[in-house]
């Protein structure tokens, strides 16, 4: 008899810089999972959107602009890569101009409808980890594995600054105090899809946890499910 080696998803949601990302990079190099980082999606379209200097508060034809948009994401060797007219816009899509303004573009249905399919499809084969917003509760909400990631804010705000300072990014800590209180209430309070924990998801508090410790947990975790998923065969691959 063959057994098919199971492949879960992980849908990692929380609030802004409470570590999520690194978590999921974490999870996917232990696991040789596909990264998919959803925020950086919602960045993508809020760079393209500044960059033609579209009004958000005016009636746009969102969903003619949105297909229209060059931009393209992928999964290579496990890293998500996002590309504009094939230029890679990473730097562009973490800067304070798109952090200041990205709520209020992934406050708009047409954009969450759009992206949403997206990541659907990206994910569809499983094997991957997604971090969000909503991956537990509207993209995934089928997802084997859900956390909701939390930290105290002031651990958000010094892990942030400590992040932009280290990119060389010059900033007041307190606007990136204000740009992350900003974001969590817009995203949490928005009417489609907001900031929520799955019901069945797992909370992870990572104010004390270290980096390795956080893996260690949920690694812990997502090996029991899999161990679990493993004692099943697939029906195609039952040698008869
Ligand atoms: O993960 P991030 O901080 O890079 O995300 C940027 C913004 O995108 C975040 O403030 C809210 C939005 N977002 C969302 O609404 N839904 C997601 N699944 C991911 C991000």
């Amino acid at each position: 008899m063959h057994f098919e080696s199971p492949k879960i998803t992980i849908a990692l949601d929380g609030f802004a810089a409470c570590g999520k990302s690194t978590l999921a990079r974490d999870l996917c190099s232990a696991l040789n999972y596909s990264f998919i980082d959803t925020g950086a999606m919602y960045r993508a379209v809020t760079y393209c959107i500044l960059q033609m200097g579209l009004d958000l508060d005016a009636d746009q034809h969102w969903g003619g602009i949105l297909q229209s948009l060059p931009l393209e994401w992928r999964v290579a060797d496990g890293l998500f890569r996002i590309g504009l007219d094939r230029e890679d816009i990473e730097d562009k899509i973490r800067s304070m101009a798109v952090s200041a303004r990205v709520s209020e573009v992934a406050a708009i249905s047409a954009v969450r409808t759009f992206l949403v399919h997206q990541q659907q499809m990206l994910g569809r084969s499983g094997g991957v980890v997604l971090d969000g917003r909503d991956i537990g509760t509207v993209v995934f909400p089928d997802a084997e594995l859900k956390i909701f990631v939390t930290a105290d804010t002031e651990v958000r705000v010094q892990r942030r600054y400590q992040e932009l300072k280290t990119k060389g990014v010059s900033i007041e800590i307190g606007e990136v105090r204000h740009n992350l209180e900003h974001r969590d209430h817009i995203d949490s309070t928005r009417e489609d899809s907001p900031l929520q924990a799955a019901p069945d998801a797992l909370w992870l508090d990572t104010s004390r946890l270290d980096r390795e410790r956080q893996l260690q947990i949920a690694l812990t975790v997502a090996r029991t499910l899999l161990d679990k998923k493993g004692m099943k065969p697939s029906h195609s691959s039952v040698v008869p």
